[in-house]
């Protein structure tokens, strides 16, 4: 293993180098004007794939963006990883906010700044890295591996249940590893044991059949702007508390142990505040930070479009107006219960006064398992000697749909290894990676299959 160590060690800079290969991809699953570019980031990992020595690797299409796969099976009698990640990115959107350009990678003060550096590219790179050290300098792997790399992640991985199920056999593994995730805080590593789900809509009204002007008509017709914001403030009150009729019927409630357990974690609500610029937090009374993020389902408005925006004022009466909102949901939520209820409760709500369209876009199952089994042990020890810390335990509130799939479907745990930072800015403008955990998450990663792969 020191071998493979050491290998790790010397070629920390050129990690770097191939890295920015790989993020100047702008594989951005939800513009179609990049569909192209996320073919050749598919095409560009699966190059990647064959060069650290894996074998199978194939591009597998689905109705959407291609699947690659890749595996390496040689490994007797040692169990068998399924490691998922994926090679999509978020819109980088807005564009002026980046310090430097989002598809140049650039190191600065230690981290490596891109769109998809922390989520997903750069973690998923890692991995790749810890198997071609392996490989380079032993000839072999000490585990078997079958990787799968998704480009729909962010665009809520609406094929990939489907690509599951029909590829049982080929996915037959004994334990799912992912790193798509943050650790808790810089110098403390952590392992994930739950995420939240989620379901996603567009809200459009129409209140006339074009803008009115709104001496004339306001006051006779309604406004679809003033209307979508009296009915988005139906759907939550003032502390958090969710209004649809039904919402919280199937919450698994936090239990006591796991909120002791939290209350241990260095979480600092002063230095939170502080970093993300937030002049108070908010939130269900009753429920701290982390228990709001972690075990408490949410709805948010993710954007709003409606009226007059440009410089200067204009008296108009908007025909129409748009929200795009998302519920957060905890185990034992179903997305599509909660759909329904949020139809049921918006036709309820809606007045006869406007035209309402509500579209469904995508979600994904919430997801929570016990951290007692042999593979979390095994990262634990894998986690502690490349960071010289050993990890604690937490909920995430992001969501990664296909992990409720893998258990459901394939009856599969995972081992949520991520080595993000809260603050790595991901979905938002300069998103980074520090360059130190990206080798730390190497040399854990290089020592997990070993760990692994002990397990009998
Ligand atoms: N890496 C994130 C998920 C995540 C974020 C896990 C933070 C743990 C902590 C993932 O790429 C992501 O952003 N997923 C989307 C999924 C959605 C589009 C269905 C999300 O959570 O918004
Ligand atoms: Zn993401």
């Amino acid at each position: 293993m020191n071998n493979v160590i050491d290998f790790i060690n010397v070629n920390r800079e050129r990690y770097l180098d191939e890295l920015k290969a790989l993020l100047a991809i702008p594989s951005i699953s939800a513009l179609p004007e990049h569909a192209p570019d996320v073919r050749r980031c598919a095409e560009w990992c699966a190059d990647e794939m064959r060069r650290v020595g894996l074998q199978g690797v194939e591009l597998i299409e689905t109705p959407g963006n291609p699947v690659v796969y890749g595996e390496w099976k040689g490994a007797e009698g040692a169990p068998t990883i399924l490691f998922y990640g994926h090679y999509d990115v978020q819109p980088v959107d807005p564009l002026d906010l980046w310090t430097t350009p989002p598809f140049e990678a650039t190191v600065r003060d230690g981290e490596i700044y891109a769109r998809g550096a922390a989520d997903d590219k750069g973690q998923v790179f890692m991995h790749l890295k810890a198997i071609e050290a392996h490989i380079k300098q032993n000839g072999r792997l000490p585990v078997n591996i079958k990787i799968i790399l998704e480009g729909e992640e962010e665009v809520g991985s609406v094929n990939l249940d489907n690509f599951v199920k029909a590829n049982r056999e080929k996915l037959a593994a004994d334990v799912v590893v992912i790193s798509d995730s943050a650790m808790f805080a810089r110098g403390v590593p952590s392992i994930c044991y739950g995420l939240r789900g989620l379901v996603y809509f567009q809200i459009d009204l129409r209140g006339s059949s074009t803008d009115l002007h709104s001496g004339v008509f306001g006051g006779a017709v309604a406004n679809p702007a003033m209307v979508l914001a009296q009915m988005l403030a139906q759907c939550k009150d003032r502390s958090g508390n969710i209004k649809i009729a039904g919402f919280y019927d199937d919450v698994v409630p936090l239990q006591d142990e796991e909120r002791k357990a939290w209350a241990t974690l260095p979480f600092n609500e002063k230095q939170y505040r502080k970093d993300f610029g937030i002049p108070k937090v908010h939130g269900e009374p009753g429920y701290t930070t982390l228990e709001r993020t972690w075990a408490r389902p949410t709805f948010e408005v993710n954007g709003l479009l409606s009226g007059f925006t440009g410089e200067g004022a204009k008296t108009v009466l908007p025909a129409v107006a748009m929200a795009k909102v998302s519920m957060r949901l905890v185990p034992n939520q179903d997305p599509d219960k909660i759909a329904k209820l949020f139809e049921d409760y918006l036709a309820k709500i809606a007045p006869k006064t406007v035209e309402v369209k509500v579209t469904r876009m995508h979600g994904g199952k919430p997801w929570m398992a016990s951290f007692d089994n042999k593979y979390i042990q095994a990262a634990g020890r894998a986690i502690e000697q490349g960071f010289g810390r050993a990890p604690v335990f937490t909920r995430e509130g992001g969501s990664i749909p296909v992990v409720a799939t893998f258990q459901e479907e394939l009856g599969l745990p995972s081992v949520l290894f991520g080595v993000g930072l809260p603050d790595e800015n991901a979905h938002a403008p300069n998103e980074k990676l520090d360059c130190g955990n990206f080798q730390s998450g190497i040399i854990s990663s290089a020592i997990l299959y070993e760990e692994i792969g002990k397990i009998r």
